[in-house]
């Protein structure tokens, strides 16, 4: 699959539910409403999605939400994508519950990481920010859990924002050392859907390096290949742990996105920013039609965000929409 930039789409991002038991301020408003049950797709479906996408040259597959531990058949999933011709398989969650014998039969299926999702280690801000009752406690012991079941180096997502956490980079540096985690830290993106998103709340990669290294040196770690989206750190002083940012606002790595989405009800979007989507449902079941529906699709997957640009519009779906 090759769009008319010239990028080869070796990455699905496939979204196995809109649904999400947190509420993230930068994400999603607390009064949202859910897809009824009956237009998200399912697992055959989702299999289909995924199989054709691999014919195409797909090599990574990301699931994600909502949260896609909410998805009934996310097990079936795993167990059957860990079958297929993929050479990394990565999960993101909120980590508001992991069981142990879960996990560890998802690393024997084949799911090569977990991402989770943590903006804060101040118990009291929580659930602010979540408008949720998972305290840091549970997502803390989620990522041990995600450990002990054979995940090396979980990694943690951690979203700034100035004024709500941006006080926490240290901290969080310090629990990477600790745990031996990979924290990223990701600039806020304007895609929450409450539209609350401005400049300047958004805490720019250098800012949070340059708070961190203030008090705990960094080194990089390895030389950037094409399609990274994240600058990877680790301490000087070689403690265990890495640091990664990320930054789509300050430094858009647009031109090596290698990148497709396709969401939980069928809409097919080249961009996290795309300001159009498109339904792959009438093709299901038809591998060839599906085929050629995707690489038409990718074709029109566009330059880039253009967040700094005058013309940015906002996309109307948010990132719980989306999928990370
Ligand atoms: N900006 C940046 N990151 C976001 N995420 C969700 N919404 C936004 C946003 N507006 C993050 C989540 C999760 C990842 C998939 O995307 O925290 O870690
Ligand atoms: Fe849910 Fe993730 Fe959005 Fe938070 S960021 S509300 S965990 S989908």
């Amino acid at each position: 699959m090759l769009d008319s930039h010239g990028r080869v789409i070796r990455d699905l991002r496939l979204s196995v539910t809109d649904r999400c038991n947190f509420r993230c301020t930068y994400c999603m408003e607390p009064d949202e409403r859910f897809l009824p049950k009956r237009s998200l797709l399912s697992l055959h479906d989702y299999l289909q999605i995924v199989d054709v996408c691999i014919g195409l040259g797909v090599r990574k597959l990301r699931l994600t939400g909502g949260e896609p531990t909410l998805y009934g058949d996310l097990d079936a999933l795993i167990e059957r994508v860990g079958q297929r011709q993929l050479d990394d398989i990565a999960l993101t969650t909120n980590g508001w519950s992991l069981d142990a014998d879960r996990a560890a039969t998802w690393r024997a299926a084949g799911l090569n990481r977990i991402t989770f999702s943590l903006d804060t280690l101040r118990e009291d801000r929580m659930a602010a920010i979540t408008r949720s009752t998972t305290s840091v406690e549970t997502v803390l012991s989620s990522i041990e859990t995600a450990r002990q079941a054979g995940f090396p180096r979980p990694k943690v997502n951690v979203v700034m924002q100035r004024g709500v956490n941006d006080d926490e980079a240290i901290d969080f540096a310090q629990l990477a050392r600790e745990r031996d985690l990979d924290v990223r830290f990701i600039e806020f993106m304007p895609l929450d859907s409450g539209r609350h998103w401005d400049r300047d709340i958004v805490v720019t990669a250098a800012e949070t390096r340059s708070a961190i290294e203030a008090a705990l040196p960094l080194q990089p770690v390895d030389a950037l290949h094409d399609a990274q989206t994240s600058v990877n750190m680790a301490f000087a002083d070689v403690a265990p742990g890495r640091i990664g940012f990320i930054a789509p606002v300050s430094a858009p790595f647009c031109g090596a996105c290698n990148r497709l989405r396709v969401t939980a009800e069928g809409m097919v979007r080249p961009c996290l920013f795309s300001r159009r989507e498109w339904n792959l449902r009438p093709m299901l079941g038809d591998a060839a039609s599906l085929a050629a529906f995707l690489q038409d699709v990718t074709w029109t997957k566009q330059a880039g965000h253009g967040i700094g640009s005058e013309a940015f519009e906002q996309p109307e779906r948010g990132m719980r929409a989306i999928g990370g």
